[in-house]
């Protein structure tokens, strides 16, 4: 096989084949479950171990300091990744994943997105603070063909690791798993680890690839479970590898950009230090971690520090874990151990630095003054999809309507929300909009008080546990929170938040 048909990154992309669209065909195509065909044995392996590719930052169009305008382009792009057999995937501008969009706190976004899809699309600036018009919600999809300006500025204090992905009704799931996804940093004018520590990202997607090179359409079990592919990709390469030098400190920002798959994130001969979650820093940095669960849509921030010897090799691996999916172990699921990247160590040496003792002041978020208590469940149901015997992935009972106002929260008013799973499968729930703070789980009738204080937007809620968080929104207008599974939100398992005055 041929090496220089499994770069996924930078100038190997054919520009040539972003130019012309190719059309399947169907305009607004409907998962039919039941009707697709099961996906083909797992090709030939990809070529693994190639030196990590840097995320191609998408550049500043803007010379006006404090502000960031550039073009997001929906757009098919071509990449040979199996020797003849050349992949159509779905990317901005041509990337997969996306490009990364690097801003200041502070700063004024300006970004033109343009739909060259066969059907809608959105932009939803996962984790970012940004007013609801703007947020790329299912209520404001881009038409094929068409583009559209979002705009925001992004508060200081909002300094973290987020991320794009399309939030189309029923159609992020394969916007998603075609590749459409992007990193999306905001940076502090007063980082105390930025100087000291070299940074690293790690976008981790999902891709199944069928034998003739392309990437099938989800199955029933996918549309059950969520679609876990037969590669885990790492900045779009297969199992690359990561530079250190011994003694080096790196700073990981790592993002489940997967539709489904989770990720207990294990570094052979190794701890973390973990420093940031899905909002940013935490508090203090929390050392010696043996390993971090991530799942789909969660983000991390972490210190890895080199304590082996010159031409030392490690592996960083996703251990198995439990999720309640079904019939998942032939796939690779649950029951594997799943190589994501080396991390190969150099000869020349760095001189240690120092962690700082404290990253930056957390508030607890205060009393609630109000309270809610939602209900993550599934069943089998009237056939949401298109067939009868589908299982049903409901919020409180109910299947997405983005007609309807399904919660109302009063603006900058704390609020306590329980979320309680009685499904046996874990559902990531995601609230846009804000960051909120954990407080405590519940499983088996053993609670557990969360310890560290921590902004996240994405919490794990494990089969049968509830979880605790509080918080607050800062502005008006209609809101998602949903089930981080793309399949499952695409089903319905997803409600609209209207935050009034
Ligand atoms: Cu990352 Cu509403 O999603
Ligand atoms: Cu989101
Ligand atoms: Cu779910």
């Amino acid at each position: 096989m041929d090496r220089r048909h499994f770069i996924l990154l930078g100038s190997a992309w054919s520009v040539a084949a972003l130019a012309r669209p190719r059309h399947r065909g169907r305009g607004v195509p409907q998962p039919m479950p039941g009707t697709v065909p099961a996906p083909a044995s797992p090709p030939t392996a990809l070529t693994a171990g190639q030196p990590l590719a840097d995320l191609v930052r998408l550049p500043n169009g803007s010379a006006t300091p404090g502000t960031f305008e550039a073009t997001l382009i929906a757009q098919r792009a071509s990449k040979t990744l199996l020797a003849g057999r050349p992949t159509e995937f779905w990317t901005y501008n041509g990337l997969v994943p996306g490009p990364m969009i690097e801003v200041l706190e502070g700063d004024t976004v300006r970004i033109r997105v343009e739909n060259r899809l066969t059907q809608e699309t959105t932009v939803h600036w996962h984790g970012l603070p940004v007013p609801p018009n703007q947020d790329g919600s299912p209520m404001d999809p881009i038409a094929p063909g068409a583009s559209r300006i979002y705009e925001f500025t992004l508060p200081v204090g909002s300094a973290g690791t987020y991320w794009f992905h399309p939030h189309t009704h029923k159609h992020t799931a394969e916007q998603v798993f075609r590749g459409m996804a992007g990193l999306f940093v905001i940076r502090s004018r007063t980082d105390p680890l930025s100087d000291s520590f070299a940074e690293k990202h790690l976008v981790i997607s999902d891709l199944r690839l069928a034998s003739d090179g392309s990437i099938p359409a989800d199955t029933a079990m996918d549309w059950q479970n969520g679609r876990e592919g037969n590669y885990v990709l790492v900045n779009g390469q297969y199992q690359p590898t990561l530079g250190i030098n011994p003694g080096q400190s790196q700073r990981w920002r790592i993002l489940n950009a997967t539709n489904a798959r989770y990720l207990r994130v294990a570094l052979d001969q190794h701890t973390f230090t973990l420093v940031g979650t899905d909002g940013g820093l935490l508090a203090a940095p929390m050392p010696g971690l043996s390993e971090i669960l991530l799942a789909p849509g969660q983000r991390v921030e972490v210190i890895v520090t080199a304590a082996l010897a010159a031409g030392a090799a490690a592996v960083l691996k996703s251990l198995p874990y439990e999720r309640g999916a079904m019939g998942m172990g032939m796939m690779g699921g649950g029951s594997s151990t799943i190589p994501l990247l080396t991390v190969q160590y150099f000869r020349s040496t760095t001189l240690p630095v120092a962690m700082p003792t404290e990253l930056r002041p957390i508030a607890p978020l205060g009393t609630p003054a109000a309270y809610k208590h939602l209900v993550l469940s599934s069943g089998m149901g009237m056939g949401m999809m298109g067939g009868g015997g589908m299982m049903q992935f409901l919020i409180d009972g109910k299947s997405f309507d983005p007609t309807r106002v399904d919660l109302t929260s009063r603006v900058n008013q704390v609020e306590q929300w329980t979320v309680d799973n009685r499904s046996s499968m874990d559902h990531p729930f995601h609230l846009h909009g804000t960051q909120f703070q954990v407080v405590s789980r519940t499983r088996g009738g053993a609670t557990i008080p969360e310890t560290t204080l921590a902004w996240r937007d994405v919490v794990n809620v494990a089969a049968f546990e509830s979880v605790v968080f509080k918080v607050v929104q800062s502005q008006l207008g209609m809101r998602m929170y949903h089930c981080h599974i793309l399949e499952h939100e695409d089903q319905g398992m997803m409600g609209v938040l209207d935050v009034i005055a």
